[in-house]
């Protein structure tokens, strides 16, 4: 398919997506809020008065619902890329897999950390195992950051896609924590190889 008709097809899409109106009524930057949001739902994962890492964070929609499902609490969000500020976060614009960035991130906290969210996903290439396989390691590195600067009843959200790292990334994740769950929110489009960790208690 061309180009040009790839971006008319996708941009009809967002025009008919639910979740794409509902976020612009609410006031979040992205539709990835709802996906976010269903989690909490099931899983329980914010509350007031928590330190929480979100990476991969732009344009921002999770830091926005970590924020407003956490009062009083500290959030550094960082990505590649600058994205617009919310007030009361702080945020880096970055590659976390550096360990200055690590560096920085440990830095703004006094304590270890309740909640590691990671949304992080390298641009599409086209080609599905390929952006499984980088998309794979960036869980993989957040999870080990996580390891290192979690409390020991601290979670850990990741992204990930069903593909050929799956079972590596789920056995590490039975190593690390005593909980580790799959789920793929309804706000996640079906045709999407995306599905979520969600891992609690280190052991
Ligand atoms: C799906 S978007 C995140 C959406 C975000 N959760 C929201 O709700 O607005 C994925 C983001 O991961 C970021 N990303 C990818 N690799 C990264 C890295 N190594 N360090 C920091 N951010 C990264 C991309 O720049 C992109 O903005």
């Amino acid at each position: 398919m061309k180009k040009n008709k790839i971006s008319k097809n996708w941009i009809n899409k967002q025009r008919r997506d639910v979740y794409v109106r509902r976020s612009k009524l609410e006031g979040y930057r992205s539709r990835a809020v709802y996906k976010l949001q269903e989690i909490d739902k099931k899983f329980n994962i914010f509350k007031n008065g928590l330190s929480i890492v979100d990476l991969g964070a732009a344009p921002g929609s999770w830091s926005q619902y970590a924020l407003k499902n956490n009062k009083s609490g500290k959030i550094v969000s960082i990505d590649l890329i600058d994205f617009e500020k919310i007030e009361n976060i702080y945020q880096i614009k970055g590659d976390f897999t550096e360990d200055r960035y690590k560096e920085k991130i440990i830095g703004y906290f006094d304590t270890k950390v309740d909640i590691v969210l990671s949304d992080m996903a390298v641009n599409t290439t086209g080609n599905k195992n390929l952006d499984s396989i980088h998309t794979g390691e960036l869980c993989m590195e957040a999870m080990n950051f996580s390891k290192k600067t979690l409390k020991n009843d601290g979670k850990f959200i990741s992204k990930i896609f069903m593909g050929s790292t799956f079972n590596e990334i789920m056995s590490e994740a039975k190593k690390i924590f005593k909980e580790s769950k799959v789920f793929k929110p309804l706000a996640s489009r079906k045709e999407s190889k995306e599905s979520f960790i969600i891992c609690k208690y280190l052991r």
